[in-house]
């Protein structure tokens, strides 16, 4: 049963990963810890949603569903980690325009949703995606949504350090984790990925300057980044792509 597993489903790209999984896999689960809804719902039959109401950032949680996967006959051949984290007007968090800006509660919360997940869902979950894999005979891939702006080569502007900081800590978790999958898990492969500015909640405050033609929509960013998953290979196992498969500078 070819299974697929996203993280962030309630987010604007997220949502659009379980979407397009339905019409591709056996199940797909929604993982988010809001409720959450989807119009296409088990789509001519081909797909099986599971709506998982879930923290990602909670070990016990993420053990449970460990062990609910552990006891069912599910092959999990990808999963992608879609959270994120840039402004929340409800804790005053907004990118930094200065040093001024900086606050140590908002880095902590910015962290916490962007570098902390992707650990531990492999920790908990990425044994499963490698077990699907093996028995099917596939490559199993990881993916989590990174940004450009996290990469350190690539920073020519400056400004939002959380953000930034909390992207570069989790490329570093993902080339670091590709390693130990090389050795530990051998039908797996571990991406970043950059969807390119996609019309969400959140890149909605700093749209104006971005020109229609470089504004994605989630339909788009979706079934651009799932071209190049879809062809991940072990060898592409700790790379950064962007949306169209170029390769990003760490
Ligand atoms: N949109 C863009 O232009 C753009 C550009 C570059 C990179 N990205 C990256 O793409 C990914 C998806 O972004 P998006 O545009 O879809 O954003 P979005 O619409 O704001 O969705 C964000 C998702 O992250 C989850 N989330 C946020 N904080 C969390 C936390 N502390 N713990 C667990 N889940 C948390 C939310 O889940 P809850 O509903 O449970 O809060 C939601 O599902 C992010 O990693 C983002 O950095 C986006």
């Amino acid at each position: 049963m070819k299974t697929a597993i996203i993280f962030g489903s309630s987010g604007g790209i997220g949502h659009q990963f379980v979407e397009y999984c339905l019409a591709q896999y056996e199940h797909v689960f929604a993982c988010t810890r809001q409720s959450q809804s989807f119009k296409t719902i088990d789509k001519e039959g081909k797909g099986k949603l599971h709506l998982m109401q879930l923290d990602p950032s909670s070990e016990t949680e993420l053990q449970l569903f460990s062990e609910y996967l552990a006891g069912r006959e599910f092959n999990v051949q990808l999963m992608i980690n879609a959270c994120g984290l840039l402004h929340d007007d409800s804790t005053h968090i907004a990118p930094e325009k200065k040093i001024e800006d900086f606050n140590a509660e908002s880095f902590e919360a910015v962290i916490k949703a962007n570098a902390l997940i992707t650990p531990l869902i492999a920790k908990h979950l990425l044994s499963h995606l490698n077990k699907g894999a093996k028995k099917c005979q596939s490559t199993g891939v990881f993916a989590s949504l990174s940004a450009r702006v996290g990469s350190i080569g690539d920073n020519y502007l400056g400004g939002w350090y959380s953000y930034r900081a909390s992207k570069a800590a989790l490329n570093q978790i993902i080339k670091t984790l590709s390693i130990e999958a090389s050795r530990r898990f051998k039908n797996s492969a571990v991406v970043a990925i950059h969807p390119g500015t996609t019309d969400t909640h959140l890149s909605e405050p700093f749209q104006a300057n971005v020109p229609a033609e470089k504004l994605f929509t989630p339909e788009y960013a979706i079934k651009k980044m799932m071209a190049v998953i879809e062809n991940v290979t072990l060898d592409d196992s700790g790379k950064f792509y962007a949306w169209d498969g170029s390769l990003i500078q760490w």
